[in-house]
């Protein structure tokens, strides 16, 4: 059994750079206790600064009162530490997208914190069913995707590894909604939904600028103004970080190998007469 909704009161926070410090800072403007863990007093207090920033941003922008913005910063503990997330009741670990390090803390998480609480992930790319292996606990392993600014974007993605059970996939879900985000789910597949789509999307912007299809600013505003997302490829990677698209792209080459040839079912869905709308009938029915 996995330690329910009900009995959630503290979230442990592995990692407190960008995706970290947002985690904790939602964790706790929905009234969770959490202790915030990164490997170095500085990177701790950098998270600290970060959430301050980010606190004030929505306090300006009534989006959250002085008093709520207060009590969400005096509810975040921050550590060096990893003991000290003893008595969390759940765990989101936001560390280096490296399975080594992953699985290492995983390691240590499933010694240090009772075997009812989940541990999720909030890797971008990697598998969670490897990450899983490190722990007795595989069952009580799911990814908990985040997108970055946390506290900003709406969706979260939970990713069902081989070994998740269903109670824990269930409990992801829910948790992200008791955080105000909206869920949906994904196998554990290489870059899930969201990064195994963006990535190729990203890497392309940043082709067809180097290839000299068109200028940085077209490129962008090409996909912003033509397609009404809300950030062109290039600028997108540059808030993501280019290391961790990098990263990230490099574990889908990895695992996926060439994603540019048309998609098999593209060619037999037009085969079949079956092309969107104007058909009534494409991946959608009209
Ligand atoms: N904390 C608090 N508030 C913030 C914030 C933060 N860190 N960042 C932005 N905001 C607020 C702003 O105050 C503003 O509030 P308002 O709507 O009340 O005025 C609002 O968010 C919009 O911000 P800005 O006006 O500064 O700028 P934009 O309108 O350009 O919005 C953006 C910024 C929300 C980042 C928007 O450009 C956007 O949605 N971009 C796409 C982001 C995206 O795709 N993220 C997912 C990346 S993929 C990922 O994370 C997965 C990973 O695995 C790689």
């Amino acid at each position: 059994m996995v330690r329910p909704l009900e009995s959630i009161d503290r979230i442990g926070v592995v990692g407190a750079g960008t995706m970290g410090n947002g985690i904790a800072q939602v964790c706790a403007a929905n009234g969770y206790e959490v202790t915030m863990r990164d490997v170095e007093r500085e990177f701790v207090d950098r998270g600290f600064e970060a959430i301050d920033d980010s606190l004030d941003r929505l306090v300006s922008k009534d989006r959250l009162s002085e008093e709520e913005a207060d009590d969400a910063r005096t509810r975040i503990t921050g550590t060096t530490d990893l003991t000290e997330l003893v008595d969390c009741d759940l765990v989101v670990e936001a560390a280096v997208e490296e399975m080594d390090v992953k699985r290492e803390i995983f390691a240590d998480l499933d010694d240090i914190i009772d075997e009812d609480v989940a541990l999720a992930t909030n890797t971008s790319t990697l598998s969670i069913t490897t990450i899983a292996n490190a722990t007795d606990r595989a069952a009580r392993v799911v990814g908990l995707h985040f997108m970055n600014p946390v506290p900003v974007m709406e969706g979260v993605e939970v990713v069902v590894g081989e070994r998740t059970d269903e109670e824990t996939t269930a409990l992801a879900h829910a948790f992200a909604e008791a955080l105000g985000k909206t869920t949906w789910e994904s196998d554990d597949k290489p870059g899930f939904v969201t990064n195994r789509i963006l990535m190729p999307w990203i890497n392309e912007g940043i082709r067809a600028f180097d290839e000299g299809v068109a200028t940085r600013d077209d490129v962008d505003a090409g996909m912003r103004l033509g397609t009404n997302v809300p950030m062109g490829p290039l600028e997108l990677a540059d808030h993501i970080g280019l290391d961790v698209c990098l990263n990230a792209s490099r574990t889908l080459y990895e695992e996926l190998g060439d994603r540019y040839k048309p998609a098999y079912l593209l060619k037999r869905k037009v085969e079949a007469g079956d092309l969107g709308k104007k058909t009534g009938r494409g991946f959608y029915e009209y």
